[in-house]
């Protein structure tokens, strides 16, 4: 199992403290069965340059490195906040790739509106490069809440799609993760682990409920989604639209 989405290393942004918290998200991630983690500090483009927050995150890992727990495979990556207005390059996006990969996991407003610029820089960059958004923690925002059929669309576009594992445990938030999960509109999973304790990860937890909810072949279609991104292979989307009808999702 590959965790996509994580804020292990430290003093980067809001994830691991230190570098003894760091180790433990690791260890537990490792117990979990999980194989790769890729590290995805948060990178709001107006607060620092892709070269110095790339340094960082350098530094950030050098802190760590001797702490990663065996067999357990890492990767260097970032979680890239895009609003619309002053978001970076398509050079710089492309910088901030997942190590190894043609992947940029961005992360879009929670609660604004998304506006028509937004739109565009993501298409733009679709369109002139060919590297692939991947949308993090696509159940997080109030715009797929309204409008579930804008998934479809991102895919439409040219992007993937990452859920947080979180999602499937939640009570208000698995039927909605299922339902995705189903129409093929999940490509990649992340723990989206924050820390050892209120925001730790919960992989096999997930697992464990997806499979209980019938789910186990869809679940395992995303790990070999993930399994081919990391190779470095395309990967071949056949999705559903999801729609939403009072409390349901059609
Ligand atoms: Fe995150």
């Amino acid at each position: 199992m590959i965790d996509m989405h994580t804020h292990v290393l430290p003093d980067l942004d809001d994830g691991a403290k230190n570098e003894r918290e760091a180790q433990a998200i690791l260890e537990m991630e490792l117990a979990q069965g999980v194989q790769e983690v890729v590290f995805t500090p948060h990178y709001y483009g107006k607060k620092r340059s892709v070269n110095d927050f790339l340094e960082q995150r350098e530094k950030a890992l050098q802190k760590i490195a001797d702490r990663i727990p065996e067999g357990l495979k890492t990767r260097l990556g970032a979680e890239v906040r895009l609003t619309g207005v002053n978001d970076p390059s398509s050079d710089a996006l492309c910088k901030l790739a997942i190590e190894g990969t043609k992947c940029v996991l961005v992360e879009l407003p929670f609660t604004e509106r998304w506006n028509q610029s937004l739109i565009t820089r993501l298409s733009e960059f679709v369109g002139d490069t060919d590297y692939t958004p991947v949308i993090a923690h696509i159940e997080r925002y109030q715009e797929v809440w309204k409008n579930p059929a804008i998934i479809s669309a991102f895919v439409k576009m040219g992007c993937l799609i990452q859920v947080n594992t979180a999602a499937f445990l939640d009570k208000k938030m698995r039927k909605f993760a299922f339902a995705l999960l189903k129409r093929g509109l999940v490509h990649c999973l992340g723990t989206d682990a924050h820390n050892a304790d209120t925001r730790a990860p919960d992989y096999a937890k997930a697992k464990e409920a997806a499979y209980a909810a019938g789910y186990g072949k869809e679940w395992e279609r995303v790990q070999r989604h993930m399994d081919k991104i990391f190779a470095g292979e395309s990967v071949c989307i056949t999705c559903e639209p999801i729609h939403k009808f009072l409390w349901w999702y059609v």
